[in-house]
């Protein structure tokens, strides 16, 4: 595994940082990546977020996973047993609602757990031992947007693989259909995804979920910058920067962005880079895609599975469809 290694992956991903930076803040209109949002510091506020009360999101789905369990795993399964595999699984909050009703199905269940943090993944472990006795855990330390590999399913054993959490928001349409595709050829015929997706609603209600009223997302927001501080000794102010939540109806996608409250200049010395900012002039940090009722199905069936099933809630704001691979 590459923790094998630690030093030369930590360069890689120095050197990947450095590239991303560098490219995104000489850009116009300047922008950073946003899996930068999610070093250590910047995952314990995302989990804030999902307890706030504006943030309707982890909650919706946890509510629709907690009623569908049961049908869910029953059409995945087919009668056969479940592997379950989760990808950008964090610390596995939601994902004892599927575990534990698959162990009450078929006595014990493998869970692998997938995420880019090794530390997330020995807190999901822990969780889940703790919580599901029967689920055996086997976490992968890997980048699934660099692409991965699966050993596929015992014989009489059908995998099935979660993408929940509206991960999947993060990626332009062009890119979230080709990591759909991607993990279609990932998977054996029979085998299913499971994915979450945020809906269509209100921009009043969206925007309240991105800039809520305690000030958590401008922090996840700033903490970028902070990190900045830290990995590429630079001189951002984060004070100085104003966070931004943007609703556009026509991609269909909360923005986030850090907007420069004044004129100033910022210095990143491990880039040997100076960038100066007007005032009111602004760095994209995230966008959160929406999608309309039918579209995740739509691209399910592109990427070769079976017309899916979704479940939704009440208030139709969050759906969770599942796709079986054919
Ligand atoms: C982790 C990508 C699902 O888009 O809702 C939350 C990230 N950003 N608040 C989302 C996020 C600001 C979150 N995802």
């Amino acid at each position: 595994m590459a923790l094998a290694i630690p030093v030369a992956t930590e360069t890689l991903a120095g050197e990947k940082l450095a590239r991303a930076v560098r490219a995104g803040l000489a850009s116009a209109p300047r922008h950073l990546p946003p899996w930068l949002l999610y070093d250590e510091a910047g995952s314990r506020l995302f989990e804030e977020i999902t307890e706030l009360p504006e943030y309707y999101l982890t909650r919706t789905e946890h509510s629709i996973l907690a009623r569908h369990a049961g049908e869910i795993l029953a059409v995945a399964s087919a009668g056969e047993r479940l592997r379950i595999t989760e990808l950008g699984a964090g610390s596995a909050a939601k994902t004892r609602l599927l575990l534990a009703p698959a162990v009450a199905r078929q006595g014990s269940v493998l869970y692998e757990p997938i995420d880019i943090s090794m530390t997330a993944l020995l807190v999901a472990q822990a969780r889940i031992e703790r919580d599901v006795p029967g689920a055996r855990v086997r976490p992968l330390a890997t980048d699934y947007t660099n692409g991965f590999a699966l050993d596929p399913a015992a014989p009489r054993e059908r995998r099935l693989l979660l993408y929940i959490g509206s991960s999947i928001g993060n990626f332009e349409p062009a890119e979230s259909a080709r990591l759909v595709r991607k993990l279609r050829t990932q998977l054996e015929p029979g085998d299913s995804l499971l994915l979450g997706v945020d809906l269509v609603k209100d921009a009043s209600t969206l925007l309240r979920a991105y800039d809520d009223a305690a000030g958590v997302t401008a922090d996840f927001n700033k903490n970028v910058l902070t990190r900045l501080n830290r990995e590429l000794g630079a001189d951002f102010d984060p004070a100085a920067f104003a966070h931004r939540a943007r609703w556009d109806p026509i991609h269909s996608r909360i923005e986030m962005h850090l907007e420069s409250v004044c004129a100033q200049r910022v210095r990143l010395a491990a880039l040997d880079l100076t960038v100066n900012f007007c005032c009111g002039e602004t760095i994209h940090t995230e966008n959160s895609y929406k999608y309309r009722q039918g579209q995740a199905q739509e691209m399910l069936v592109r990427a070769g599975f079976a017309p899916a099933a979704c479940w939704t809630d009440t208030r139709g704001w969050y759906a969770v469809c599942l796709g079986v691979a054919g």
